[in-house]
């Protein structure tokens, strides 16, 4: 048996028909995985991941071990599906470093496991994989890297503004309008309307929601709300942002002035702490938070739970949390990305495309490494416009 840290290995099975059920809706990566399987891509690589452990990325494991990869992943805090986890391990041989009630730290320290698995090449989301690289640049752990991806908005964000240079290149998946519109607009749009229904089971029309953040995953959350008949208020800090909300036919506000009014505030801005503990004071009895950004830390989260005075799941995925105050407020999925811990995140084709993006500017940096630049850099053209090509083929016929 790999090496591995997960919940419960005998889960094994009902991860095997999850994986089942995705693979069946992935054909791009099915039809890469028959060529690679035969040029072998991978030959000689170890492959560590940083991304959600669900079964959609263990279709693309698959992908990736089919071209020759060997593979050591860890996933998110509280998203990974833990009969997944045990599927990978115990079927696959992938060694997996992660479980659902994971907390930060704990997280973290299975990024570092990833990272002890001694990679040849790594795929990161969020940033993670980086941060613990950069903390030890000194040591031999990345001299042997040769090329790394970069899955999202807030790795790329740390990647280009806050962690040291590297020396191998990271291609930023997140670069392509590919992976923007399809995922993180519609696929985010769709899946975080999905994680707060399934959490809660409240209706939407008619209630006012706050949006915080108006990009790409922000504008997908905004319309399906609308779609469902939400009043949605949108805030958003950058002035292009705002008037691109406005001409949409959304309100647009500030933190501030948009909260008291509101019964739902999703968070998706890829920012630290834009909901203080502060901002409570202003909020609606009974508020209902989310965050659909990639981490928790959209909300000052550790104080939020400090200042609570008492806490209680009242249903799966929805904590209740009373305040000194008196005011209650309810937080869901523990400020995690609401879509992937509330739900199955984006839906499956979507993240066939992306993680299609993904397998092949891997393949890109197994074969072409040493001719790029060192540093944060875009997927090639090629691979974007073959990626979209085979989305429409498959869907649009
Ligand atoms: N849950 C998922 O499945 C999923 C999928 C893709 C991306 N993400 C994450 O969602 C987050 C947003 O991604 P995106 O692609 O929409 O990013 P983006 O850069 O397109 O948009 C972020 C928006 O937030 C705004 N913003 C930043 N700080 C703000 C503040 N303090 N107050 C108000 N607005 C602020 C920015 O002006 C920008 O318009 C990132 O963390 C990304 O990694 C999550």
């Amino acid at each position: 048996m790999v090496s591995h840290k997960i919940e419960n290995i005998k889960l094994s099975q009902k991860g095997k028909n999850r994986v089942d059920w995705a693979r069946q809706n992935m054909p791009i990566l099915q039809s890469l995985k028959r060529r690679f399987s035969k040029t072998l891509p991978f030959r000689e690589h170890k492959i560590s991941i940083c991304l959600h452990v669900e079964a959609k990325s263990a279709v693309w494991v698959e992908t990736l071990m089919a071209g020759g990869a060997e593979v050591a992943i860890t996933g998110s805090p509280g998203s990974t599906q833990d009969e997944t986890a045990a599927y990978m391990v115990d079927k696959m041989g992938v060694e997996v470093f992660s479980w659902r009630a994971e907390n930060y730290e704990e997280h973290m320290e299975n990024a570092r496991q990833v990272l002890k698995a001694g990679p040849t090449i790594i795929s990161d989301n969020g940033g993670d994989l980086h941060f613990l690289l950069g903390e030890n640049v000194d040591q031999t752990q990345s001299n042997s890297i040769i090329g790394a991806t970069e899955e999202t908005t807030s790795g790329a964000t740390r990647l280009r503004e806050e962690l040291p240079n590297f020396n191998f290149p990271t291609i930023i998946i997140n670069d392509t309008m590919a992976k923007r519109i399809v995922e993180n607009r519609y696929g985010v749009g769709i899946s975080v309307v999905d994680g707060i229904m399934r959490s809660t089971n409240i209706m939407l029309g008619g209630k006012t929601v706050v949006v915080i953040g108006y990009g790409y995953c922000g504008q997908g959350i905004a319309q399906r709300l609308r779609g469902l008949g939400a009043h949605v208020t949108v805030v958003d800090n950058t002035p292009l942002a705002q008037l691109e909300a406005h001409l949409e036919g959304f309100k647009t506000s500030t933190v501030e002035k948009a909260l008291p009014n509101a019964h739902f505030i999703v968070t998706v801005t890829g920012r630290y702490h834009v909901i203080q503990a502060r901002h409570f004071d202003l909020m609606r009895d009974g508020v209902i938070l989310c965050n659909a950004g990639q981490n928790q830390f959209e909300m000052e989260i550790d104080t939020i739970y400090d200042q609570a005075e008492r806490a209680r799941e009242i249903r799966p995925n929805v904590e209740e949390l009373i305040l000194p105050s008196g005011k209650k407020f309810f937080l869901l999925a523990r400020g995690n990305s609401v879509n992937l811990a509330a739900g199955d995140g984006n839906p499956i084709e979507i993240m066939d495309l992306g993680l299609s993006l993904q397998s092949l500017s891997l393949e890109f940096l197994a074969s072409r490494a040493d001719e790029l630049v060192p540093g944060p850099q875009t997927v090639p053209w090629e691979i974007e416009n073959s990626t979209v090509k085979a989305a429409i083929s498959e869907w649009v016929g």
